[in-house]
């Protein structure tokens, strides 16, 4: 069998931490990844753009759809103002190669929160990722009292149905992953819950319709009617409970920009926002991704976190078959994370990227 990988680093710390992801999966014995592994690098990035006039060029596309099983993408240094002719790349990616749901696992396991203390956070954050304010129709007028803008936020059905399909089949899957750890290993030892998050209190048209349709997945199906618990949170307060009870939750699921926000916000209760990974996952394709951005304060100086580029490239083979591959490296981090030697600088430690990912391939 062969695996073939698309490599899009983009920008800014992109360019060291997808590197990073490629030398552990090279790492990975034969025994654990029975694939020939293929890389085929490829452009984006708001770089890229100020060369060629293009973000996500045709080719990268192309490439991703003709000749990839699968891709890693870095981050993209978008700028903050509008730049006439640019739109984010990893943005059209997701829409352009249907990738509907971006799935993030926030796990406390061996890493010290930033406070030092330790608790149990095993929470996996599905994020819808086609549309919300994300379809970008934005437009500026003008009254009486000045200027004004103006942004639509498109909540469709078919897309609620497919996040919430997501999270109920995942909150599943989970479960029956724990069902094979002794009771005393496992973070979660209740039924499996779904926790669907809205403010359609205030919103009621968009998130009313986001609600009302996870929910309808969840009353349309036996299956998750009998197995899994279901619950609503306010966006606002959601924030407020996951910083003060993390271990409450199991599976989140969220609108694409509150799950953006709130995926952000868990990192920091598991240390870092360069430990969490992230995938995009599409019915066909799946793109593995950190959640973190390119980092300019930092890029360049080698001192990145590699780890969520490195979680997210296990994610990668994870969902395309390679479960035991993905397992070796998962332990293999937590196996560093416990040490707590071997660290980068926003873990408090003086590690450079290159010594963490040795590190990590030395015990592959
Ligand atoms: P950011 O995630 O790039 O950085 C936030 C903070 O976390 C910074 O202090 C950074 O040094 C730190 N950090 C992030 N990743 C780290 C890692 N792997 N190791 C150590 N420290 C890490 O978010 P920020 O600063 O708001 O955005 C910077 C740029 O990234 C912007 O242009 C933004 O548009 C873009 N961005 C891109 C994303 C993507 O490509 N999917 C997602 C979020 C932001
Ligand atoms: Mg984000």
């Amino acid at each position: 069998r062969s695996l073939t990988i698309g490599l899009i680093p983009a920008d800014g710390i992109g360019r060291e931490v997808i590197p990073a992801a490629r030398q552990v999966l090279e790492a990975l014995p034969k025994d654990a990844l029975p694939a020939k592994l293929d890389f085929l690098d490829l452009d984006a990035g708001f770089e890229y753009f100020q060369k060629n006039g293009v973000a996500l060029p045709e080719e990268t596309l192309a490439a991703l759809k003709d000749k990839c099983d699968g891709a890693l993408f870095g981050a993209v240094s978008s700028p903050s103002h509008k730049v006439a002719g640019y739109s984010s790349p990893i943005v059209g990616l997701r829409k352009k190669m249907d990738l509907y749901a971006n799935v993030r696992p926030v796990i406390s396991g061996a890493a010290a929160t930033a406070s030092g203390e330790k608790r149990a956070i095993d929470m996996l954050i599905i994020r819808e990722n086609t549309e919300c304010l994300y379809i970008k129709e934005e437009e500026q007028g003008s009254d009486a009292q000045g200027k004004f803008a103006v942004a639509k936020r498109r909540i469709s059905e078919f897309a609620s149905r497919r996040a919430g399909e997501m999270a109920f089949s995942m909150a599943l899957q989970r479960d029956a992953m724990r069902q094979q750890l002794p009771l005393a290993e496992r973070t979660w030892k209740s039924r499996p819950k779904v926790t669907i998050v809205h403010k359609s209190n205030v919103l009621s048209v968009t998130d009313g319709l986001w609600r009302e349709t996870v929910r309808g997945v969840y009353n349309g199906n036996e299956l998750y009617k009998n197995n899994v618990d279901v619950e609503e949170q306010l966006v606002d307060s959601m924030v407020y409970r996951m910083f003060r009870e993390p271990e409450a939750f199991d599976v989140v699921v969220a609108p694409n920009m509150y799950g953006d926000i709130i995926s952000d916000g868990a990192a920091a209760l598991v240390g870092s926002l360069g430990l969490v990974p992230s995938a995009n996952v599409g019915d066909s394709f799946v793109v593995g991704e950190p959640v973190h951005g390119s980092a300019p304060d930092i890029a360049g100086k080698n001192i990145a976190n590699p780890i969520a580029a490195i979680r997210s490239a296990a994610m990668l083979l994870e969902r395309t078959g390679y479960g035991s591959a993905a397992l070796a490296i998962y332990r293999a981090v937590d196996k560093v994370l416990e040490a707590g030697q071997i660290k980068t600088p926003d873990l408090g430690g003086k590690s450079t990227t290159n010594e963490v990912t040795d590190t990590i391939c030395k015990l592959l």
